[in-house]
């Protein structure tokens, strides 16, 4: 979540009660605005490297773990539900930079990706042992209630993903299979008419004459 996950977790610092978790809290922070400041020095390394611009480099990708963290408010999570949440965050984030860090050949790449992964192997760590601490009856439960709320948002992501799928599929069926029929339809007619004009059809009732139509 880097430079966002930071600002959610100064917030969360502000708003705990315990003083040890502020303080934990407010080191995360800034480890996650580090992650972020890390990942855009070098992104600015390597697009120069390159021959382009400067520019601005987006991150996010890198770490889909930590970017749970958009659908957190902090504001309505107590430090438990909070704690359990990050934990699953950083565990996700940590295996990922594992990954990273073997898959790169780009040394000082890899040196990045290095040092990000022993902080969020102490930010996974933390994050659980604080957890037992304030909810030692109650831990697992939370951990259980965060995983259930994740894979929740992250059906909720597909479904949306898949019904917006769907609405293309059908539109296109219409235009290419209603509308032909329709343009048939109406060639046939066409064809039934008779060239020029055409004297319209007469009815003599009774009360033609006395109406309009
Ligand atoms: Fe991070
Ligand atoms: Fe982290």
């Amino acid at each position: 979540m880097e430079a966002d996950g930071g600002r959610d977790l100064s917030r969360a610092a502000e708003l705990t009660a315990d003083p040890l978790l502020r303080r934990l809290f407010l080191r995360h922070a800034i480890d996650e605005s580090h992650h972020a400041e890390l990942f855009r020095a070098r992104g600015r390394t390597m697009r120069a490297a390159l021959g382009g611009e400067g520019g601005s480099f987006e991150a996010r990708w890198i770490t889909p773990g930590e970017r749970g963290g958009d659908d957190l408010r902090v504001e309505d999570e107590g430090d438990a539900s909070l704690l359990a949440f990050l934990h699953l965050s950083e565990k996700l984030a940590a295996a990922r930079f594992a990954v990273y860090r073997e898959v790169v050949r780009d040394e000082e790449t890899r040196e990045v990706f290095r040092r990000i992964l022993r902080d969020e192997v102490f930010h996974m760590r933390y994050t659980r042992t604080q957890l037992e601490r304030i909810a030692p009856a109650r831990h697992r439960r939370h951990l259980w209630i965060a995983r259930g709320s994740r894979l929740w948002k992250g059906y909720l992501r597909v479904a949306t993903a898949v019904a917006g799928w769907l609405g293309t599929l059908v539109l296109l069926a219409q235009y290419f299979l209603v509308l032909p029929l329709f343009a048939l339809a109406a060639k046939r007619a066409a064809r039934r008419e008779r060239p020029g004009w055409n004297e319209p059809e007469r009815r003599e009732q009774p009360g033609a004459l006395e109406r309009q139509y």
